[in-house]
């Protein structure tokens, strides 16, 4: 007789005696088949893997009692279930709570349909996924690992959410905040490096007064404390003799990619607008410029985005459409389309263009005028990555200046207590503090 069918649905990133366990009971049961959640079905509920599809399937087919690997690519067991009709399902009784209650749910119910039955294994304590993923942490990363993660998350996520990050403090906040919603853990896909806040936190206007290797020095303290991906805000690009050294430099860092505005001349913040004179380069210009980039790139990984600033500029959605698919030709990796109306209409007009491109891309919002508009509603209209630039610095700034009025006019500090920290709080920002 057969020997009865057995399926195991795990993301397997870092095998650890919990998975060993299950899989130990799973074999007592009969034949072992994997479900190995794609990348694309982690990301649809909780962080990228550190290790990819590829590599996770080489470490759990080579595992005792595993008969078999299939790819599972959604976080629902159901089609994989309908297909294999296995007599057992088993898994760790941890996900009889949280975001997973309703899958396990409908394993039960679907199991039902041929008599199969869902198997719970008695989860292990003093170790799990989670424990293991904060040590991963506090080891870091490489750069080259860093550096790749930007496009693996574009391929997986539906929307890349970037947060602006200028200090070794905020590039904490980006790194470890996380929020509740609907049952799942969200949080900050990797770092935006502004240009304006970068200048502003430097006291200096942001019109490229702020070197590059001021900038840099900037983001080797950010990777210090870090292990997120990195936007870096390139302005211009310069001189493109001298952007191919930037490109360089940028990747021997582990930086993701380089954001740079097709504008010319002394370049002066986007959302001034009309207000102040700017000049857009000339298409052929810019195309050179993105060429000398990627020319000089060394990775594959690296991207190079163009970022357009017709709208910005009252130039129109016809200049920034045939700029958009000039830019593409000339090895844009994705095109940033700035906007700086406080409804996302043009954008997303823009982006029903760039859905009918020969060549698509990438594309990348800023919604710091728009602000209303929700992720979701960016990535049904396209929008591939979102970039929150400026969040953190116009946080931290009313309030300082008020902590600093409201001393003035005490002659003394207690008035400003209701609006600082305590201390004992901010000493527990870096933990090590305590050590
Ligand atoms: C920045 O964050 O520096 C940017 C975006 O370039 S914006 O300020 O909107 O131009
Ligand atoms: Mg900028």
């Amino acid at each position: 007789m057969n020997r009865p069918t057995v399926y195991v649905g795990m993301s397997a990133d870092l095998i650890h005696p919990g998975h060993v366990n299950i899989l130990k009971h799973a074999a007592e049961l009969g034949e072992v088949t994997i479900g190995l959640l794609t990348d694309s079905a982690i990301a649809s509920y909780k962080r990228l893997p550190h290790m990819t599809f590829e590599q996770r399937r080489e470490v759990v087919q080579n595992l005792k009692n595993v008969v078999a690997v299939v790819p599972q690519e959604t976080l629902d067991y159901v089609p994989n279930l309908r297909q294999l009709r296995p007599d057992y399902v088993v898994h760790g009784d941890d996900w009889r709570t949280g975001v997973q209650q309703q899958t396990r749910e409908r394993v039960i119910a679907t199991l039902a349909e041929w008599g199969g039955q869902l198997v719970e294994i008695p989860y292990t304590e003093g170790i799990s996924s989670t424990q293991l993923n904060a040590s991963i942490r506090e080891i870091g990363t490489t750069p080259s690992v860093r550096l790749s993660r930007l496009r693996r998350l574009l391929k997986h996520k539906r929307i890349v959410r970037l947060m602006e990050a200028h200090s070794g403090l905020t590039g904490l906040i980006v790194e470890n905040t996380s929020a509740h919603v609907n049952g799942r853990v969200v949080e900050f896909d990797g770092m935006w490096s502004s240009s304006l806040t970068d200048s502003t936190a430097r006291g200096k206007p942001d019109i490229e007064a702020v070197d590059m290797s001021e900038r840099l020095q900037g983001i080797n303290g950010l990777f210090e404390v870090t292990t997120k991906p990195l936007v870096f805000d390139g302005d211009t690009g310069g001189k493109p003799e001298h952007f191919s050294y930037t490109v360089r430099s940028l990747e021997r860092l582990g930086v993701s990619a380089v954001i740079i505005e097709d504008k010319e001349g002394l370049k002066q913040n986007s959302l001034f607008g009309t207000d102040v004179p700017q000049t857009q380069a000339s298409i052929p210009d810019f195309c050179h410029r993105l060429r000398v980039g990627k020319k000089a790139q060394i990775t594959e990984d690296f991207m190079i985005i163009a970022r357009i600033e017709s709208l910005v500029l009252d130039h129109g959605m016809n200049d920034a459409v045939e700029r958009a698919e000039a830019y593409i030709d000339a090895g844009a990796d994705a095109i940033m389309i700035h906007s700086k109306q406080n409804i996302p209409d043009e954008v997303f007009e823009f982006c029903d263009h760039a859905s009918r491109f020969a060549k698509r891309v990438p594309i990348v919002a800023v919604p710091t005028t728009y602000h209303e508009v929700t992720e979701a509603e960016l990535a049904d209209h396209g929008v591939n990555m979102v970039i929150y630039a400026n969040h953190l610095l116009r946080a931290a700034y009313p309030q300082m200046h008020k902590v600093a009025e409201l001393i003035l006019e005490n002659g003394r500090a207690t008035e400003a207590e209701p609006l600082i920290a305590p201390i004992k709080e901010a000493l527990a920002i870096i933990p090590e503090n305590a050590q």
